[in-house]
């Protein structure tokens, strides 16, 4: 499968555990990634070439720090300016029908916050639930996020461990090693009509 990795780190210069993702990520084959930041520093989005990019790829990756228990700004507009109406859902809007998003963010916070209990109350499945709604309605599988938690507190070596498990997921899920089906969120419904893509 064809993989876009949107990356978006609004200080990317400042950034450790984005970068380290992001290094290994580009050395899969099967990946296109893109540092949104660097691409649109106006924030003027290119709609249509984003389509463009869409519509090759089968499997989308939005890679970021969790912000404020999201994802930096340019996500939002990539995702408002992208995902038109009549094109992503709506009517007649079919293109990412079969396709599948996930989220793959650095948390400042520990696991252990992000829990009932814990100080953020919340996991962070539960929080990414505007990522999930949305590509449930434009007609796409939304997969378990791959997160590392407390990333600035990782020592060199853990974090080497991190970026090379984020290198194996990519290289399996471009490969077809790992079904993408078989990794849902937690409680997911595939949309109806869900067509399963299979490894190229
Ligand atoms: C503006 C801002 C908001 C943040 N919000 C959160 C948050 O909501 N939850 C969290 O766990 N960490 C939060 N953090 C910490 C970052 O997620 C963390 O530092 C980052 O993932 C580390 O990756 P980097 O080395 O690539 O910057 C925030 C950091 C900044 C600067």
């Amino acid at each position: 499968m064809r993989i876009l990795l949107l990356a978006a780190h609004p200080r990317s210069s400042q950034s450790i555990a984005q970068r380290a993702l992001t290094e290994a990520a580009r050395a899969v084959k099967g990946v296109t990634a893109r540092d949104l930041y660097a691409v649109y520093p106006d924030f003027n989005i290119n709609a249509d070439a984003e389509q463009a990019l869409l519509l090759e790829h089968d499997i989308i990756v939005l890679q970021h720090p969790f912000y404020w228990y999201s994802a930096p700004a340019i996500i939002k507009e990539w995702l408002d300016i992208v995902l038109e109406s009549g094109w992503a859902y709506g009517d007649g809007g079919t293109k990412l029908h079969g396709k599948y998003l996930v989220n793959a963010l650095t948390t400042g916070g520990r696991e252990s916050f992000y829990h009932p209990e814990g100080r953020n109350r919340f996991t962070v499945e539960e929080l990414l639930a505007p990522f999930n709604q949305s590509a449930h309605l434009c007609g796409m599988a939304y997969l378990k996020p791959f997160v590392v938690y407390a990333a600035r507190k990782q020592t060199r070596e853990d974090l080497t461990a991190e970026a090379e498990a984020y290198r194996d997921w990519l290289s399996g899920l471009a490969e077809g090693r790992i079904d993408p089906t078989e990794n849902l969120a937690e409680g997911y419904v595939l949309p109806e009509g869900f067509k399963r893509r299979h490894a190229l």
